[in-house]
């Protein structure tokens, strides 16, 4: 990567980030493509929020990415949001148009490529959410739009997941409704259930150690198991999955897909994700 004069800027903000894969994803598609950008993490606290946002329109930044604490408080900021974000009620990537400041979530699309990408088609499916919070949501959206059967919630709160189908039923003629997040309800109801898809924090790095659902017979060979968890690459929960013969999608390949899908936005050019797989699982093991 060389930075010169006509070196534009891409980023990440949020609080902490020094965590954060995204610098390495976007600059490895960077390098790859072979334009003229540079991607940094601007780590804004939460008191220069505002501020951060105006200066990053001052330095005329081509976009950036939003993460933790902030994808739910830039929609206020921004001067146009797409109808994914305004839907989800968050957004992950903004797009400097001349000044304007652009809102877009990429998390859906990158949740849809994850199970593409592994020959599994939504329409038709039935799919149960596990979590009722931000990132359930964009998976919520995706599945709707791409016509899956019916979709099961459920949440520890019970409310925040009758919240969230309340509000996507408006839409979509019942195809949502919520069940007890009650192991032995979640185990007879698996049966009649092709897609499962953790959305909760539970099993991250460093409480690995972790699964959402103890019970064993949660687990069965005929079924998908996703996980948005992307540390560790395996969690325990695709680690039971594939104990007993199921199919698994992890959590790096939806951020890697969401990743691609705001550089096309800002670049105008789908990068390959192949390469950068290989380097974000060697930085996470190492
Ligand atoms: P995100 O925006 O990343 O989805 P979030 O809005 O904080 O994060 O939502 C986290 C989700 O994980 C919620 O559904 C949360 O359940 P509650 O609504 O009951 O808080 C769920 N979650 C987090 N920790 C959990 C735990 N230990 N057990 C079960 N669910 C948990």
């Amino acid at each position: 990567m060389r930075i010169n004069g006509s070196t534009k800027l891409l980023g990440l903000i949020g609080c902490p980030l020094e965590h954060s894969l995204s610098p390495l994803i976007h600059n490895t598609f960077i390098n790859d493509v072979r334009e003229n950008l540079v991607y940094l993490p601007f780590e804004i606290i939460p008191e220069n929020f505002k501020q951060g946002i105006e200066g990053l329109k001052a330095l005329n930044v081509k976009g950036f990415n939003v993460t933790i604490p902030y994808k739910e408080r830039i929609i206020e900021l921004l001067d146009e949001v797409s109808e994914e974000s305004s839907f989800i009620g968050a957004v992950n990537t903004v797009v400097n148009k001349k000044g304007r400041l652009i809102g877009y979530n990429t998390d859906c699309k990158g949740f849809s490529m994850a199970l593409k990408e592994n020959n599994i088609k939504l329409r038709g499916l039935n799919v149960l959410v596990i979590g009722a919070g931000g990132a359930a949501k964009a998976v919520v959206y995706q599945l709707i739009k791409e016509n899956a059967k019916s979709i099961v919630l459920t949440n520890r709160t019970e409310k925040r997941a009758e919240d969230l189908v309340k509000s996507f039923n408006k839409i979509t003629n019942s195809l949502i409704k919520c069940i007890k997040f009650d192991e032995t309800e979640l185990v007879k109801n698996i049966l009649d259930i092709d897609v499962i898809i953790n959305t909760t924090p539970v099993g991250m790095y460093p409480d690995s150690n972790q699964c959402i659902i103890q019970n064993n017979h949660f687990f069965k060979k005929d079924k998908v198991y996703c996980d948005i968890i992307y540390n560790p690459v395996t969690t325990k929960f695709l680690k039971q999955a594939q104990e007993v013969g199921a199919k698994t999608i992890g959590g790096l390949d939806m951020l890697i897909y969401q990743a691609c899908y705001s550089f096309k936005l800002w670049s105008g050019i789908l990068p390959d994700h192949k390469k950068v797989r290989k380097l974000a699982v060697k930085h996470l093991n190492d």
